[in-house]
């Protein structure tokens, strides 16, 4: 199965899928990693990994639309059988996300539907939260709001700052997106409805 690989920055969590493709455990292919700014540390991840990567750089973009079209014609032109967004941060227009239903996948740091948008952590250790963690979802048109397929939580402590609370995120980002991915290209994860379906099984 082929997989593209939509990001923004670092790309730990290519890193993380990338890893569990070249140990054997996902049986997958990345065609290509895209990141919508140039210059970020997950393009270089990818070059070393030898897969093809691609900017659309939004600045770009009149628009909106414009920029999904031109991501969408890349993308396209790799045939993928499943998007992943791994540290993406554009919101998509519906069309976009129709076009992809099903088969695009996303990962949120937080416990949704607590804390979607952004800075998480800091919002969750403003309010004095003892607990956190990282959800991964289909993509739909609601901003974090697609069919939850996968949760991790976290404690937070009250010697954590942001860093420390990503950090311990992360961790268990690593390994709940590879296991998701894993899924559907096993072809045991659906998207039915608005029901993320494991093996027949609602999740
Ligand atoms: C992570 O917190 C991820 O959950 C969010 O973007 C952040 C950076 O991800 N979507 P990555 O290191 O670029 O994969």
């Amino acid at each position: 199965p082929t997989l593209v690989v939509l990001i923004s920055g670092s790309g730990s969590n290519l890193q993380a899928i990338l890893k569990a493709i070249q140990t054997g455990r996902l049986q997958a292919r990345i065609a290509a990693v895209i990141s919508n700014r140039p210059d970020v540390y997950g393009l270089q991840r990818a070059a070393e990994a030898g897969i093809p990567t691609a900017v659309v750089d939004h600045t770009a973009f009149a628009n909106r639309d414009g920029f999904d079209e031109t991501l969408q014609q890349q993308i396209d032109s790799f045939k993928p059988d499943l998007v992943v967004l791994a540290g993406f941060m554009r919101i998509l227009t519906p069309a976009f996300v129709r076009h992809y239903q099903g088969r695009m996948l996303n990962i949120h740091p937080s416990l949704l539907p607590l804390y979607k948008g952004i800075h998480t952590h800091r919002r969750v250790l403003e309010d004095g939260g003892d607990e956190h963690g990282v959800s991964v979802h289909f993509v739909t048109p609601e901003l974090d709001g697609g069919p939850l397929i996968m949760q991790a939580k976290v404690p937070v402590l009250p010697s954590d700052s942001e860093t420390s609370l990503a950090e311990r995120v992360q961790v268990q980002e690593h390994v709940i997106y590879p296991q998701v991915v894993k899924w559907f290209v096993e072809g045991r994860l659906k998207l039915e409805g608005n029901q993320a379906m494991l093996d027949g099984n609602a999740l």
